[in-house]
C-alpha cells in the first residue's frame, strides 16, 4: 500500500491542526482533522459530545472515523491527543503513512490549553492534572512515532518545513 500520508500525533495544544494545515499547503496535499470529522458526522462539537455521551463514546467515534481516513492518500492528518490510547488506531494510521509526534514541555502545553473550553479533558484543570494525563501518554507518542519534533519556540512554518524535509528524505514523497 502507498504510504503517502503524514499523520500528526501529540498532546493537546501542541499545534497539530495549524502545523498540519501549513504542511499540507506547502506540499499541496489534502488536510483532515479527526476531531473535525467527528464533529461534522455528529453535528455537535467535542465538548457537547463529551458532556452528552461521555469520553467512551467519543473514543468509539474516533476509531470509527479512522476507517475512512485509512482510504485517504496524499493527506496530512491531524489527530486528537488521545488517538494513541487505542493501539488499533495506530495500526490503521501507520499503514497509511509516516507518524510525526509534535512534542512540547508540559508547562507550555498547560499555558495554552487550561482555559480552552473546547477541550473538555483539560478545561480548568490544574497543572498536576495535566501532568498526570501527559505522563500516561508520553511513552505512547514516543513508541508510535517515526519522527519527533520539539515545537517549543518554533513558528508553525518552521515546524511544517521540518516535517516536509523529513517526508522528502523518508522516500515516501510521491
Ligand atoms: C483529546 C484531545 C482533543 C480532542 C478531545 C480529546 C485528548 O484534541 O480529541 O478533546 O484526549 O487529548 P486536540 O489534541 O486537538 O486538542
Amino acid at each position: 500500500m502507498e504510504k503517502s500520508n503524514i499523520i500528526l500525533i501529540g498532546f493537546m495544544g501542541v499545534g497539530k491542526t495549524s502545523v498540519g494545515k501549513k504542511t499540507a499547503q506547502i506540499l499541496n496535499m489534502d488536510f483532515i482533522d479527526t476531531d473535525l470529522l467527528i464533529e461534522k458526522s455528529l453535528g455537535m462539537n467535542v465538548p457537547e459530545i463529551f458532556s452528552r455521551f461521555g469520553e467512551g463514546f467519543f473514543r468509539e467515534k474516533e476509531s470509527q472515523i479512522l476507517s475512512w481516513v485509512a482510504n485517504k492518500r496524499n493527506t496530512v492528518v491531524a489527530t486528537g491527543g488521545g488517538i494513541v490510547l487505542n493501539p488499533v488506531n495506530i495500526n490503521v494510521l501507520s499503514g497509511t503513512g509516516m507518524i510525526v509526534w509534535l512534542k512540547a514541555p508540559v508547562e507550555l502545553i498547560y499555558e495554552r490549553i487550561q482555559s480552552d473550553g473546547n477541550r473538555p479533558l483539560s478545561y480548568n484543570k490544574s497543572i498536576e492534572d495535566i501532568k498526570s494525563i501527559y505522563s500516561k501518554r508520553h511513552d505512547l507518542y514516543k513508541k508510535y512515532c517515526d519522527f519527533c519534533i520539539d515545537v517549543s519556540g518554533k513558528s508553525i512554518e518552521t515546524i511544517a518545513l521540518q516535517i516536509v524535509d523529513y517526508y522528502k528524505k523518508s522516500g515516501r514523497f510521491f
